[in-house]
């Protein structure tokens, strides 16, 4: 049985003064939820005073990227430990961070080996480019990315993590793909590598999300699918009813 599993992810959006407002409007309804996983994302600036409104609260704080080097002279970057003192979680390769930040598989490989050392639960985001899909390149690219970005980890280490599968012409665009759409590539592409990888028993534990436009209105779409095992939520996760909505229908 796979617990439930919503994460928020912010973005470059909320000062701390607006961080605060924001978990503390939905705060109360979210810690109903007990029965799924939950997961706030801000940014960096705003990690210490979200992660200590979250203490004792039953939901997990998450950065939105680090550096993989322990510490040293990489100025603007933060370190694994520094995001360990406030986070369960970090999300790792996502698409903005692939598209604009130039990260590689192979960085992001680094990325998740650092997060596990520190015992940080990576989210790692993978998904095609609308031209990959248009290209008939999903299969392809998506095997790539759990590959490379898993590469090198231990059965123990790979049962832990958590996976997003984000097709990238779904984000922030409002075209969600379909469930039984984003169905088929978990199964088909993200858990039969996993299987290839580590074998049965850990393709089976691995929560894989799916992220790209999800709303209070489409969600259940994606939570009803056997393979789908929850959320990451961007544009509508900064709004504290929708979200909540999202959350609530994650129950199973
Ligand atoms: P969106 O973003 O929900 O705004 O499409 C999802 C994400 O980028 O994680």
């Amino acid at each position: 049985m796979r617990k439930p599993f919503v994460a928020g992810n912010w973005k470059m959006n909320k000062t701390a003064e607006e961080a605060t407002a924001l978990v503390k409007e939905m705060l109360p309804e979210l810690q109903s939820v007990a029965a799924v996983e939950r997961v706030l994302c801000p940014p960096f600036t705003s990690l210490m005073i979200v992660s200590a409104l979250l203490t004792g609260t039953g939901l997990g704080t998450g950065a939105q990227n680090m550096h993989w080097e322990a510490q040293g002279a990489f100025t603007g970057e933060v370190s694994p430990r520094m995001v360990k003192e406030f986070c369960q979680y970090v999300i790792l390769g996502h698409s903005e961070r692939r598209t604009y930040f130039a990260e590689t598989d192979a960085l992001i490989n680094k990325k998740i080996k650092a997060a596990l050392e520190v015992a940080l639960t990576p989210i790692f985001c993978i998904g095609e480019t609308l031209e990959e899909n248009q290209a008939s390149r999903t299969a392809e690219v998506v095997i790539r990315q759990v590959k490379e970005g898993l590469a090198g980890l231990t059965q123990e280490q790979a049962k832990g993590i958590v996976i997003a599968y984000e097709p990238v012409w779904a984000i922030g665009t409002g075209l969600a793909a379909s469930g039984t759409g984003a169905n088929a590539v978990v199964k088909d592409y993200i858990r039969s590598t996993l299987e290839e990888m580590f074998g049965r028993q850990v393709a089976d534990a691995v929560r894989v999300l799916y992220g790209g436009s999800v709303t209070a209105a489409n969600a259940s779409e994606f939570f009803e699918q056997p393979e789908i095992d929850g959320a990451l939520v961007g544009g509508a996760s900064l709004k504290p009813a929708e979200f909540v909505n999202i959350v609530k229908a994650a129950v199973r």
